[in-house]
């Protein structure tokens, strides 16, 4: 397993493409994106939005904060078995010197979000660890306990605080807030800062742990089914097993033993219409040209970003 610190750093890096990139935004239009992305994709429940109209602008990563919201909103779904009311509030609000103190904040302006759910609340133990990496109440396979740790690690990298309220039976309030930016919202226009959801399924082949969790973790949030290889031996047995199923396989090019290069030619040779899709930790280098040429579909660089990973993920399996 990978540890602490280490882990803390890839679940940041996905969103930020190895530069943690703050810019001043409006979280009600982020707030409107991830809902409605959640809305689209999941009957039964029902938001509630209030958001101030005049909301101040924060200095945010947006790719972060809409990770954020989207484990919020899964985690408040599944309490409610999946059916219920939701909650959004956005304020502008001033925080008192006493509040901060506990978090070790400046006290002054900060914009205020909450999301309440109607779910089944949570008891003293379970709230005393929710934010703990790998803490889950879920059964196995069902919850890997990383949907907080990263909402906790991504909001105190904002300068930010998080708090929760809930009690057994009576629902849970998730309460973030981060200091306002003196700077004005850069409007969130541009296409390709949207992350793209589809459906398929992928297959994940890299020798790292981190990866594989976070990455794996993110395929599924953006709608796709996951297999996991940790080798070029152990993708090439379940993709003899699964390529009926298997849509996209996600190379890594340096792995030991079988590399990503031989990989690729043995994966052909199961099936010459293989899609594949090369990642690295270098740039496109001689050896992944020469696996571009031999006909991968493109090629990705890690550390992840969200919205780079969901758009070629989508064009490759021919989403729009
Ligand atoms: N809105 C909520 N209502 C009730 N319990 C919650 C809520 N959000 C989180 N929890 C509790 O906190 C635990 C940890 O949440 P976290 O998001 O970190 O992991 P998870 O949801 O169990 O797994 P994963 O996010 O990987 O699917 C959950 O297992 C659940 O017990
Ligand atoms: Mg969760």
């Amino acid at each position: 397993m990978v540890k602490g610190s280490a882990l803390t750093k890839q679940l940041l890096s996905l969103g930020r493409g190895g530069v943690f990139a703050p810019k001043p935004i409006n979280l009600n239009t982020l707030i409107d994106k991830a809902a409605g992305l959640f809305c689209r994709t999941r009957s039964g429940v029902a938001i509630t939005r209030k958001l101030a109209p005049d909301l101040p602008s924060v200095e945010a990563d947006p790719g972060q904060m809409e990770q954020v919201m989207l484990n919020l909103l899964v985690n408040a779904w599944q309490a409610m078995s999946r059916q219920g009311d939701m909650t959004l509030v956005s304020e502008a609000v001033t925080l008192s010197e006493a509040f901060c103190e506990s978090y070790k904040r400046r006290p002054g302006r900060y914009v205020h979000l909450s999301l309440a759910d109607t779910g089944k609340g949570m008891d003293e133990a379970t709230l005393a660890r929710i934010f703990e990496p790998f803490f889950t109440t879920k059964d196995v396979g069902q919850g890997t306990g990383l949907g907080l740790a990263t909402v906790y690690a991504i909001i105190k990298h904002h300068q930010g605080i998080i708090r929760v309220d809930s009690q057994p039976g009576q629902g849970t309030t998730f309460h973030i807030f981060l200091p306002v930016s003196a700077k004005a919202a850069v409007a969130e226009t541009t296409r390709d800062d949207a992350v793209l959801r589809g459906s398929g399924t992928v297959l994940l082949v890299d020798d790292e742990d981190g990866i594989r969790l976070v990455a794996g973790r993110i395929l599924k949030q953006l709608g796709y089914q996951v297999f996991p290889a940790e080798s070029g031996l152990r993708a090439l047995e379940i993709y003899h097993r699964e390529r009926d199923r298997i849509d996209l396989v996600i190379l890594d090019m340096l792995m030991p033993g079988m590399g990503g290069a031989e990989t690729f030619q043995k994966l052909k040779e199961i099936d010459p219409g293989v899609r594949v899709l090369l990642s690295s930790g270098y740039s496109l280098d001689g050896e992944a040209q020469q696996v571009m040429a031999a006909g991968a579909r493109g090629f990705i660089q890690k550390p992840y970003r969200l919205t780079v990973l969901s758009h070629m993920v989508a064009e490759i399996l021919g989403a729009p």
